[in-house]
């Protein structure tokens, strides 16, 4: 997509300017579940809008069909309902 750009961060998600990007991305975590969540914490902190946030919770598949029980947090299962999530669903699934 023109225009489009992607990258890679760790640990320098204070240094990311978001408001000059005029709304225009989205964020895409994926990690250890205690890196996703400062992370999530961590970019309310910076005033991104929790709709532009996605968590991948892939780590925890394991049969992919539905019948091992391996993914479920809570209610959900990550193989079936995901396994990316909006923040606002995603920030009560970190286990
Ligand atoms: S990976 Fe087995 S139930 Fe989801």
């Amino acid at each position: 997509m023109e225009g489009w750009r992607t990258g890679l961060v760790t640990t320098f998600v204070p240094e990311i300017p978001f408001d000059t990007f005029k709304g225009e991305y989205v964020v895409v975590v994926v990690g250890p579940p205690p890196m996703m969540k400062f992370t999530g914490l961590n970019l309310m902190e910076q005033g991104v809008e929790p709709e532009k946030v996605y968590m991948s919770f892939e780590r925890k598949i394991s049969c992919a069909i539905g019948k091992c029980g391996h993914c479920r947090i809570d209610e959900v299962y990550v193989c079936l309902d995901g396994p990316v999530f909006p923040y606002t669903v995603a920030r009560d699934l970190i286990d």
